[in-house]
């Protein structure tokens, strides 16, 4: 799979990931010829640990060849998000598979999703964003930093994405992310060093309307105080009445001795109901996570959240455990004796202990650490904030 769908072979300009060992890996462009510092072009040869490869006679390859190298060989594979990580020109920090998992997951990003990211930074976590939203969504990428953003843009061309990302230079803690993307978004995620500073511009960029319906029934509690308090529900539109009525259906359901429909609800009600939309849409606005390095950041999010009107908001910090698995001799415990009534010969007998050898999984004794901290949040729909 390359960035935007599966290649049996290797075209020129294609980009490809030179796979020697595990923990070497290169990307490269598939060209004949490049530019030397004197400004001519001269034959592409690139020099690895096993030695040189001229660049030019991949070219026609297929993808997962074995390709000689003058002291050795190695693998032209496709490039895909997790490889490009790997392989990436580092411009700045850059965020690695184990976050971006769950940012992707807690951001609920699939194929038409209109993302909205800051800072673009190396572009790692922009490709992920890609992979997951296209084709018919939109990657919306800021940073402040000219450089970081020509770079991005021309390895999003280069890598054929160019079509559904959308990189913009701009401060986005003075300026936002502009007019043009107010109520549009279904995500923003933020890696910046003050994103508290961002966030009343995200919760301007966070689509105002719920997409889709809202089902009846639900894996996952939502507080539906601010959506009750909500006789702010707009009853008399369409979309209004739907919701309102799933919502208090399921309300009814949790507890069904209060009136919800009489227009008294206390305003301090925190009722816990499932709420789930239909198709996989859970009927919220948007959704936001924030990634910071330190709690006190993410202390400052979290009040940044509240303060314009997110909910359910999460704090999470996603830890690697690497699962040591080897084959390990196992005694087998001898339970016979428990059927039968011990004699004194017994006692005196020693069995001799039988073990099998095993698969065995364990923890190991010290773990990857720290990489940041996950604040995620979600902003409900206009007229229940
Ligand atoms: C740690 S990097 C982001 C890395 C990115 N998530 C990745 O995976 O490659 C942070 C980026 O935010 C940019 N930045 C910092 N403050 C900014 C601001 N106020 N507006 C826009 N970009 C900003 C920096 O220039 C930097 O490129």
């Amino acid at each position: 799979m390359s960035f935007v769908g599966p290649k049996e072979v290797i075209e020129e300009g294609d980009t490809v990931v030179l796979y020697l060992t595990p923990a070497m890996m290169h990307t490269i462009e598939a060209v004949r010829q490049i530019r030397n510092k004197k400004n001519e072009m001269i034959e592409y040869v690139f020099q690895t640990s096993f030695g040189a490869l001229k660049v030019g006679e991949l070219i026609g390859e297929r993808y997962g060849a074995r390709v000689q190298l003058t002291k050795g060989w190695a693998h032209v594979l496709q490039p895909n998000p997790e490889l490009w990580t790997q392989t990436l020109p580092h411009r700045t920090q850059i965020l690695y598979t184990p976050d971006i998992s769950m940012i992707l997951y807690q951001l609920e990003v699939r194929p038409g999703s209109i993302v909205v990211e800051s800072g673009t930074g190396s572009g790692s976590l922009s490709h992920y964003f890609l992979r997951a939203i296209r084709p018919s969504g939109h990657l919306h990428t800021f940073d402040f930093h000219e450089e970081r953003c020509v770079k991005a843009r021309e390895e999003f061309t280069a890598h054929g994405l160019g079509d559904s990302v959308t990189v913009r230079q701009r401060d986005v803690c003075e300026q936002g992310f502009g007019p043009e993307l107010d109520g549009k978004a279904d995500a923003v995620f933020l890696d910046l060093p003050a994103p508290q500073l961002a966030i009343p511009h995200a919760a301007k960029a966070i689509r105002d309307e719920v997409t889709g319906d809202i089902g009846d029934y639900s894996r996952r509690f939502s507080r539906v105080s601010p959506w009750l308090s909500a006789k702010r529900l707009d009853y008399g539109d369409p979309r209004g009445e739907g919701l309102a009525a799933s919502v208090v259906y399921l309300v009814k359901k949790a507890n069904p001795s209060i009136d919800y429909l009489s227009q008294s609800i206390p305003s301090d009600s925190e009722f816990h109901v499932l709420i789930e939309g239909t198709g996989g849409n859970r009927g919220q606005c948007g959704r936001i996570c924030s990634f910071s390095p330190c709690i006190e950041q993410s202390m400052r999010v979290c009040e940044a959240l509240a303060e314009h009107g997110f909910i359910e908001v999460q704090n999470l910090e996603v830890l690697q455990i690497e699962d040591i698995v080897r084959t390990r001799n196992v005694p087998v415990m001898e339970l016979e004796f428990l059927k039968t009534k011990k004699t004194s010969e017994d006692k005196d007998a020693k069995t001799p202990r039988e073990s099998k050898k095993y698969i065995t999984s364990s923890a190991p004794n010290t773990m990857a650490g720290h990489t940041g901290y996950l604040t995620i949040a979600e902003l409900p729909p206009l007229f229940a904030r």
